[in-house]
């Protein structure tokens, strides 16, 4: 049997560690031949409800989960890991946008991203969903000076299954008949989910839908659906949260078809003309744990003032949090 995964979860006994931490531990995210051990950090007053998290987990006598370990130290938590992810934060709740818990927020991330740095693995991959999920992404990274950018990165992968949904609703195709979805920028109102180069069983996307569609409903839906569903639920996104990060770490780790790419914020390489201080969303392709920028696309003049809006945005935000920026 292969040696057992370690598995950080912050925020583990909130919504979406809940939803996530049984999709683990069931084989989702790594497969049904990957046993995993789940370390658990929580803040102490959140210390018994993950607990009993950790009693439920027992309760499902998972095959493939060989430990749990619960603590509210995060060098405990960060200890040895090979993969962080970064729920633990606040949401946002009506009216808000994500940035504005960017005050509140980014000091979690600089603390984490400096525990990172001095308990994980070496070869730790960190995926930061906890909001502003970009910057708290460029923070963590900055804050943890042996490891290497490249090893940080930031969720868009809700934003991208949320497009494969309304796209696939509209067409009446199946969300696996099409590829190349993209969702370029911040996780944020001004992210661009861009459907120009999507095939539906290999045609081209306008074959089946136009462009009004897609500026006067498709993008705008998209950039709306966290502040719709919080509408809704009264709580933010949390079984679909999880779920985008299984899929985000699972293509990071095992690879992405190779007719297709997904949207994942990393930081930027110059790529597109994006600024090199942020971390952007771009269509990447993932291979052997590693991911690469999809180069050689044509973003036509609309698309180009769309990834520069968003660029500017993470800009702003990266101006806000300057003085948690220590290494970079
Ligand atoms: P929640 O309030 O239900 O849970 C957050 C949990 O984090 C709580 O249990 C809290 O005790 C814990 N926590 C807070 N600070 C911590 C710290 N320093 N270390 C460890 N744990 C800590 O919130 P939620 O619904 O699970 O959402 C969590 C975050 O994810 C929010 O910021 C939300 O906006 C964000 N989010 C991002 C995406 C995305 O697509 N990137 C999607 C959904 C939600
Ligand atoms: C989402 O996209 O659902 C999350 O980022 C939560 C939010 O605040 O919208």
């Amino acid at each position: 049997m292969k040696p057992a995964v370690k598995v950080t979860i912050t925020g583990a006994a909130g919504h979406i560690g809940y939803a996530l931490a049984f999709r683990v531990a069931s084989g989702d995210m790594f497969g049904q031949d990957q046993p995993v051990i789940l370390r658990l950090l929580e803040i102490p007053q959140a210390i018994s409800s993950l607990n009993g998290v950790g009693m439920e987990l027992e309760d499902c006598a998972f095959p493939l989960l060989h430990d749990i370990v619960l603590t509210d130290d995060p060098s405990i938590g960060f200890r040895g890991t090979d993969y962080a992810i970064l729920i633990g934060a606040k949401p946002r709740s009506k009216g808000m946008e994500r940035k504005d818990l960017i005050t509140e927020n980014a000091k979690i991330f600089s603390n984490q991203g400096k525990s990172i740095n001095d308990h994980a693995s070496p070869d730790v991959r960190v995926l930061v969903v906890g909001n502003p999920a970009n910057t708290n992404a460029l923070i963590a990274a900055a804050n943890a000076p042996n490891l290497k950018l490249s090893q940080f990165t930031a969720m868009t992968r809700l934003d991208h299954n949320r497009a494969l949904g309304q796209l696939a609703n509209k067409t009446n195709s199946l969300v696996s008949d099409i590829t190349r979805m993209t969702i370029w920028g911040n996780h944020s109102m001004t992210q661009y989910p861009h459907i120009d180069n999507c095939q539906i069983n290999g045609k081209p996307v306008f074959d089946l839908v136009n462009q009004d569609w897609a500026i006067d409903h498709f993008i705008p839906r998209i950039q709306r659906r966290g502040a719709e569903i919080i509408e809704a639920r009264g709580l933010s996104s949390a079984a679909s949260a999880a779920d985008a990060v299984v899929d985000h770490v699972h293509d990071w780790a095992l690879g992405t078809r190779d007719d297709d790419w997904v949207s994942m914020a990393v930081h930027s390489d110059g790529s597109y003309g994006i600024d090199e201080g942020v971390v952007f969303s771009f269509p990447v392709k993932c291979k052997n744990g590693e991911y690469e920028i999809v180069q050689g696309l044509e973003p036509d003049d609309f698309s180009i003032a769309r990834l520069k809006a968003s660029e500017k945005e993470l800009l702003e935000e990266r101006k806000i949090i300057e003085d948690l920026l220590p290494n970079r």
